[in-house]
């Protein structure tokens, strides 16, 4: 259960150690997915790249199965890739964060340990367990004390997250390192889906930095990243700058998470094939979808299968976040691009278009693997036509405040008393300048309408989701229904600066 990390003295030589990895995963050739926090081991696993091939191999997180695991969260030090150690808030030594894999009704049995000198509470993004279960930072603990989890797992098969939920302090946290992939297996529904194998699997957590003269992530979320979020101009994927992957011309699934404070990415292939679109927050839509892009927000989730078949030793394409633009961003001419004046606005503005990672094609196959032709079906989702009330939240940001419904977050009110097991339609309205992506615990909901703005509802957000991005000027409506605890959950901002200063309140399930 609990990892083994690669020993540093192994006597494997380089050759069988590269060759020993490429087993290991299947064709993948990436840096061993358990390397240590030790800087030299990290500038070995850079000499796996073949000759001519710049960049840092992307990281795999460790995989640990949370059934009675202790998940000790400390502070270290980190080589994002360039050979600068850099202070970060490490989950059992790792940056990415451990991937916690465990199946659909097996018991989540895990104890945080906080050892960082923050308070510290740990939320499972897209469960849906007991309140005291959940992460509210109510339930924050000091400095050298732990908090245990306890819950059967009774979500849908799919690609959750977990982070901090701690007052104020969940962007810099996340910012800092905490944050992994949450994943839940169900054998049953993905019975005779020719999906690929485990080892053409790519667990990515995208994210972007801002890193100091002297290569050290900063995070000073003051000034305009205090309206419009922390962002930074380096991407991120599974803590590597510069980020490549050795693949097979084969078909790999890969698991996204935007895993941003702020920044949103249009995620496309600079080769202009496109994605095939399978999954999003809540697991598998009902059929894929074939898209030249996919947009994602802070905190969502997609999966997709990349379509390497064809492709030659030697070739190579960049998973990309494509430009983009909206009103009020970076190339409306909103007042985003003008508050930051100077040369450097461009590199903090959302829609800059961004390298992520860059994949290299290496070997060949008798087995490249397919694209789907369809999909297990849909779960029961909420039906707005059973709804028996509506709500309204308007989300603004104003005067260095961000706000829901004119209210700043408190801790101790309840805003909305919901009853359990009754469908309404819930409106988020963005009357601000910034993009807000809008997240809810609990349960998963329906995205209905969009209503201003790019006024659609897009495959990625078909299905079923606990995250959805509303951008300056629209009104996206859902159907919420809560069926699994009654409690206090959180409706927020996942945009971690809007978080933290404000735009969340509290939710009694009743
Ligand atoms: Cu991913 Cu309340 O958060
Ligand atoms: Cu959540
Ligand atoms: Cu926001």
């Amino acid at each position: 259960m609990k990892h083994n990390p690669v020993d540093p003295t192994s006597s494997w030589t380089r050759r069988s150690f590269i060759k020993k990895t490429a087993v290991a995963t299947g064709g993948l050739v990436v840096a061993p997915p358990l390397l240590s926090a030790c800087s030299s081991l990290i500038s070995d696993a850079v000499a796996l790249l073949p000759e001519g091939v710049d960049g840092h191999p992307l990281r795999l997180p460790p995989e640990l199965t949370p059934t009675d695991l202790r998940l000790r969260v400390a502070p270290g030090t980190w080589d994002l890739g360039r050979g600068t150690l850099s202070p970060h808030l490490l989950v059992e030594g790792h940056l990415p964060s451990p991937c916690l894999r465990i199946r659909k009704g097996e018991p989540f049995r895990l104890t945080m340990e906080n050892r960082i000198d923050d308070p510290l509470i740990l939320h499972w993004h897209g469960l849906t367990p007991p309140d005291d279960m959940d992460g509210h930072p109510r339930f924050a603990v000091a400095p050298g004390e732990d908090y245990a989890y306890d819950f059967p797992i009774v979500e849908r098969a799919g690609t959750y997250w977990y982070h901090s939920h701690a007052h104020h302090l969940t962007g810099r946290h996340t910012y800092q390192g905490i944050g992994g992939l949450l994943i839940v297996e169900d054998p049953d529904e993905v019975r005779g889906l020719p999906l690929p194998p485990a080892e053409r699997e790519l667990p990515l957590i995208l994210q972007d930095r801002r890193l100091g003269p002297d290569g050290i992530p900063v995070y000073e979320p003051v000034g305009p990243s205090m309206m419009q979020g922390f962002m930074g101009p380096e991407a991120v994927v599974n803590g590597t700058l510069d980020a490549v992957a050795m693949v097979e011309p084969a078909v790999y699934r890969a698991r996204i998470l935007n895993g941003s404070n702020a920044r949103i990415f249009r995620l496309g292939r600079s080769d202009g094939r496109p994605l095939q679109l399978i999954a999003n927050d809540g697991g598998f839509l009902d059929q894929p979808y074939t898209l030249p892009w996919v947009d994602l927000a802070p905190a969502e989730r997609v999966e997709v299968l990349l379509d390497f078949r064809g492709l030659s030793e030697g070739d190579s394409l960049i998973l990309q976040s494509l430009e983009f633009s909206f009103p009020g961003g970076m190339m409306g001419g909103g007042m985003g691009g003008g508050m930051m004046g100077g040369g450097m606005a461009d590199a903090y503005q959302q829609g800059r278009p961004l390298d992520l990672l860059r994949f290299h094609i290496q070997g060949t196959t008798t087995n490249p693997g397919t694209l789907l032709d369809a999909l297990p079906p849909l779960p029961e989702q909420p039906d707005p036509a059973h709804a028996l009330r509506e709500r309204r939240f308007d989300f603004s940001s104003r005067m260095m405040m961000h706000t829901i419904n004119g209210k700043s977050y408190d801790m101790d009110a309840v805003e909305t008393e919901v009853p359990f097991g009754e469908t309404e339609i819930w409106t988020f309205v963005n009357d601000s300048n910034y993009p807000h992506p809008v997240h809810l615990h609990a349960t998963h909901f329906r995205v209905v309408e969009r209503r201003g703005g790019r006024g659609e509802v897009f495959p990625w957000e078909y299905g079923l989701k606990d995250t959805v991005l509303v951008l300056p000027g629209e009104q996206v409506r859902v159907a919420v229904r809560f069926t699994a605890h009654r409690g206090l959950y959180l409706l927020h901002c996942h945009n971690l600066e809007h978080e933290d200063h404000g735009m969340m309140q509290n939710i009694l399930v009743v």
